[in-house]
């Protein structure tokens, strides 16, 4: 399964995928790493590691649409079967989310359909929450809001900073995000309409 992961930040993910990826008779293979930012710290991550990396910067294009067509150039060069964000900071247009429809997953750091968007550990201690945590998606036309496939959960202790609560979410992240990438690429998930099946049962 030909892999390609978008980025716009630190990448802990993308290394958590690529870790993965490496052990031998791992289903998936990451082909390349995108950006969208040139400073992307998982681009170097990326290098280290000898996978092909690139970024097209969104700044130099004056519509989303541009940037888009650009990207999904740079991408589909790649050939993917599967598109993974992990920590993509862009919006993503409907035309773009349709042509990798079934094939295109997104990681947030929240136990979803609660707290999509930014900020979302800030507004966990806000709210007073007990629990957080993180959800891997197919990605669909709305925000942060495509049919869920794994969740993790993580307690929010008494004294938590955004920090804390961010690193304690972020170690489930990189536990769920290889899982679900491996379940595609061995066939076993796929997106049918709304509804997520895993070895053929609706999750
Ligand atoms: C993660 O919390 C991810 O869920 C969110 O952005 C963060 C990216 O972290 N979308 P990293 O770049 O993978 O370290």
């Amino acid at each position: 399964c030909r892999v390609v992961v978008l980025i716009s930040g630190n990448g802990s993910n993308l290394q958590a995928l690529m870790d993965d990826c490496q052990k031998p008779q791992s289903p998936a293979q990451i082909v390349a790493v995108l950006a969208n930012r040139r400073d992307a710290g998982g681009l170097e991550r990326a290098r280290v590691a000898g996978i092909a990396n690139e970024w097209v910067d969104h700044s130099a294009f004056a519509e989303r649409e541009t940037f888009e067509n650009a990207l999904r150039g740079r991408i589909d060069n790649h050939s993917p079967d599967l598109l993974v964000l992990a920590g993509f900071m862009r919006v993503l247009t409907a035309d773009f989310v349709r042509h990798y429809q079934g094939r295109l997953l997104n990681i947030h750091p929240s136990l979803l359909p609660a707290y999509k968007g930014l900020h979302t550990h800030q507004r966990v201690l806000e709210a007073g929450d007990s629990e957080h945590g993180c959800s891997v998606h197919f990605v669909s036309e709305a925000l942060d809001g495509g049919p869920l496939i794994a969740q993790a959960k993580v307690p929010v202790e008494a004294g938590d900073t955004a920090e804390v609560l961010a690193a304690r979410v972020l170690r489930q992240e990189h536990r769920i995000y290889p899982q679900v990438v491996r379940w595609f690429a061995e066939g076993r998930l796929k997106l049918d309409g709304q509804q997520v099946l895993l070895d053929g049962e609706v999750l």
